[in-house]
């Protein structure tokens, strides 16, 4: 497919998605997250329920992720607002309809064959930003063709310097409209669930580990049927060596733990780049202070979900430590924890300019592209309802003074 685009001509493939109309049926009565959880896991043979639902070690920083939250408590107004709150708002220059963007996830093939490319899709169809993970099952160009004006792209340094660049031209090629360069992966978190299922990291889905998985998937045909139709599909396309032959996922992983980003690699990716640029994954000021002093445009405070450092801090923690250190120089935006619209609220009152989501969309995606645009609409919806609650007309009235820490939780 040949489309024009903003930055010129882009090369895609269009990608046949495989939503079925069951998928359609079952993701409309999807009304929270947690239904989008057990659905997931219902629906997923256990490996890969808890590769997406687990964090680090003993997940502290997972859970605290969610406490942090649940400590803040709304300071509502009445008699101020009527009608629809405004949710529109720019994040780097683009416009969004709603302050809620796709956080990269990688992998998400296992989940549903229609993996980024329905991210993506569902994402421009909510007028968001879909983001893609490094480590996609779909092809840079495939996922580039869905997201339109609305993808951004993950960098891993997978394959050194060089592979890193070919990630970079091919993600401006493809339309990708700002680079995100992940910080915190330094080497694979220890994710012991992952260990519980006889599975280490990288996890490699050959004919051998399904049939060591039977047991999961015995009850779960449907997941092994998607599976199959969708080509059982688990290599990294994107990861290419100078000859263009593909790195198999363990060289990919080894490549990326061998070439971690430092605060020096940002100056020639942000030349290489030419357009802007997210550092994910920090949580202190400190940090966040050395990101601006590299360039970067922007700043997404997140601790991977809690699967990288487990004790790490909570990430709305983190959000006030940062915003009131750089908040003023470059935009915030954050992850983790986030499940309903009152939390995008209670983020963004605390100074993030949007809300990220990494596990509700994932989870989600077990329904295909369908489930990622219910669990989108259901947290719009939640968000507008929250505004109005609140007596807050529009998301960019949010502020500070409409959160404090509640003294019973
Ligand atoms: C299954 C899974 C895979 C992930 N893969 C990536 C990745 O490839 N690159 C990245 O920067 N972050 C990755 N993340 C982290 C997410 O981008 C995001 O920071 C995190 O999921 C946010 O927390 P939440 O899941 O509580 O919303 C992944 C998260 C999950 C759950």
């Amino acid at each position: 497919m040949q489309r024009a685009h903003g930055r010129g001509t882009v090369v895609g493939r269009t990608v046949a998605v495989m939503t079925t109309g069951g998928e359609r049926r079952r993701a409309a009565s999807l009304g929270t997250f947690e239904d989008a959880r057990r659905r997931a896991r219902k629906r997923l043979p256990a490996a890969v329920f808890d590769y997406l639902d687990g964090g680090a070690e003993a997940e502290l920083t997972m859970r605290a992720n969610r406490a942090a939250l649940e400590a803040l408590e709304f300071v509502p107004r009445m008699g101020r607002t009527t009608g629809p709150a405004d949710l529109t708002t720019t994040v780097l220059g683009q416009r969004v309809e709603v302050p809620i963007l796709l956080s990269p996830v990688g992998y998400t093939r296992l989940v549903h064959p229609d993996g980024d490319v329905a991210g993506a899709r569902a994402a421009r169809a909510a007028g968001t930003i879909f983001t893609l993970s490094s480590m996609a099952g779909h092809t840079i160009e495939e996922v580039g063709a869905a997201a339109g004006d609305a993808g951004w792209f993950q960098l891993y340094l997978i394959g050194g310097r060089a592979g890193a660049e070919d990630l970079i031209d091919r993600a401006k090629a493809a339309g990708f409209r700002a680079l995100v360069v992940t910080m915190d992966s330094q080497i694979p978190g220890n994710r012991e669930r992952d260990g519980r299922h006889g599975i280490k990291f990288p996890i490699t889905m050959t004919p051998r580990t399904v049939v060591r998985l039977a047991a999961q998937l015995a009850p779960r045909p449907g997941w092994l049927l998607r599976f199959r139709k969708g080509g059982l599909a688990f290599d990294m396309p994107n990861s290419r060596r100078p000859d263009g032959t593909r790195l198999s996922m363990g060289e990919a992983i080894g490549s990326m733990t061998a070439h971690a980003p430092t605060w020096a690699d940002l100056e020639w990716i942000r030349e290489r780049w030419g357009g802007p640029v997210l550092a994910k994954g920090l949580v202190t000021a400190e940090d966040a202070k050395a990101a601006v002093a590299a360039g970067v445009d922007g700043i997404v405070v997140s601790n991977h979900g809690g699967r990288q450092l487990d004790g790490a801090p909570a990430s709305a923690d983190a959000l006030v430590e940062i915003v009131d250190a750089v908040g003023d120089q470059v935009e915030v935006l954050v992850d983790g924890g986030i499940r309903r619209g009152s939390d995008v609220a209670r983020v963004l009152a605390l100074g993030a300019r949007a809300a990220m989501i990494g596990r509700p969309w994932a989870f989600a995606l077990s329904e295909g592209q369908a489930g990622v645009e219910r669990v989108l609409e259901v947290l719009r919806t939640d968000l507008d309802r929250t505004l109005r609650l609140l007596g807050c007309p529009s998301v960019a009235d949010l502020d500070r003074s409409y959160v404090r820490p509640a003294p019973h939780r």
